[in-house]
């Protein structure tokens, strides 16, 4: 049994499916006659109660629908003649983002919570894409913590539509933060990374933690500095490359939950002269259209030399996720070729628009 419908999220040139489990299985998806498993090595893995299954995006475009495979184990796996349960086949149709005109809904910051935002991307209506960007479990002190992500994917897109994901500085807290990678989308193992959906081009960042590594709260366990400066290495490649130079993108997007090019007070003012490189290089070699970020628990939309813009933003910023008790509000994208709405809805149903050039 699945314990949610599949989230496809997109992530380089892949669609990375991740479907939770009720109990102990082996999965794989077919699409037309072929069949992509969730393996390592050639061994169908069995010991995560989440499947992830990596397909390529064109594969998946063209066929439109997939099918994932899904089979019990019969007790423990034996070293000879393990037995199966029946195989389960579920069937999803696939729309993959098409036109000039691309509707997206954008949620962060949930720290649990499912159903306020589900009500949230609800009021905004049709969806082609959902992000979910940063801090969806509050920390990663228990596995079944993930679920949140799966429950809130799973029912805004119905395994029907792709999704991106970007992790938060919350994701990196707690006794199974180390392993996070494996139950979310990763290019090459890492949080970071470019992806593509429709005519609408991507990039992925992680700034990882939000105070210095040395913070008593981390408890010597974090060494996000290093990682950053791999990040960095990414960063600089990507933007001398030609992935974002291609005549079919409408729109670049950031995709970032921590919006780095603001000034935070002690503890949280690390990094201010990284940040401004990355801000540097994305402004002058990638030159995006939007950055959508979540972490400051409100919401906004901040112009290039406004008032969060200290380090360099290298194009106007939305902050869009509000929690709170019992309530949630996130924001609606409609991206067109000459402008992008801009819609922050909440669980309560109320609606404000903008348009950003
Ligand atoms: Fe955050």
């Amino acid at each position: 049994m699945l314990l949610t419908n599949p989230c496809v999220f997109a992530a380089g040139d892949t669609y990375q499916i991740f479907v939770p489990v009720k109990k102990e299985s082996v999965m794989w998806v077919k699409i037309g006659d072929k069949c992509y498993y969730d393996e390592a090595n050639g061994v169908l893995r069995s010991l995560s109660r989440v499947h992830r299954i990596t397909v390529p995006v064109k594969a998946l475009d063209e066929a439109k629908k997939y099918t994932v495979c899904n089979q019990e184990i019969k007790g423990r796996r034996k070293a000879y003649f393990n037995k199966m349960k029946p195989l389960e086949e579920y069937e999803y149709a696939f729309t993959p983002v098409t036109g000039d005109e691309v509707r997206c809904y954008h949620i962060s910051d949930t720290h649990n919570r499912v159903e306020e935002p589900v009500k949230a991307a609800e009021e905004f209506g049709k969806i082609d894409f959902l992000i979910l960007n940063g801090d969806v479990p509050n920390h990663c002190g228990n596995i079944k913590y993930f679920n949140s992500i799966y429950e809130i994917v799973g029912r805004i897109t119905g395994g029907n539509i792709p999704a991106v994901f970007v992790r938060g500085n919350h994701d990196i807290r707690g006794s199974y933060a180390e392993i996070f990678g494996d139950y979310i989308p990763t290019v090459d193992g890492n949080t970071f990374f470019t992806f593509r959906v429709g005519n609408i081009w991507g990039l992925a960042l992680d700034c990882g933690e939000d105070k210095p590594d040395t913070n008593p709260e981390y408890g010597e366990t974090i060494c996000c500095h290093y990682f950053r400066e791999r990040e960095t290495q990414f960063i600089e490649r990507v933007a001398d490359c030609d992935c974002h130079k291609d005549e079919t993108i409408m729109k670049k997007i950031i995709v970032v939950h921590n919006p780095f090019t603001m000034q935070y007070k002690e503890p949280f003012n690390i990094e201010e002269e990284m940040f401004t490189h990355w801000a540097r290089v994305i402004k002058e070699k990638i030159k995006p259209d939007l950055m959508l970020c979540g972490h400051l628990h409100r919401t906004g939309i901040h112009p290039v030399g406004g008032d969060i813009d200290v380090f360099g933003q290298p194009c106007t910023v939305v902050v869009g996720s509000k929690p709170d008790d019992n309530y949630f509000k996130g924001v609606g994208y409609i991206f067109r070729k000459d402008k992008t709405d801009v819609i922050f809805t909440d669980s309560d149903g109320k609606r404000e628009e903008f348009t950003v050039d």
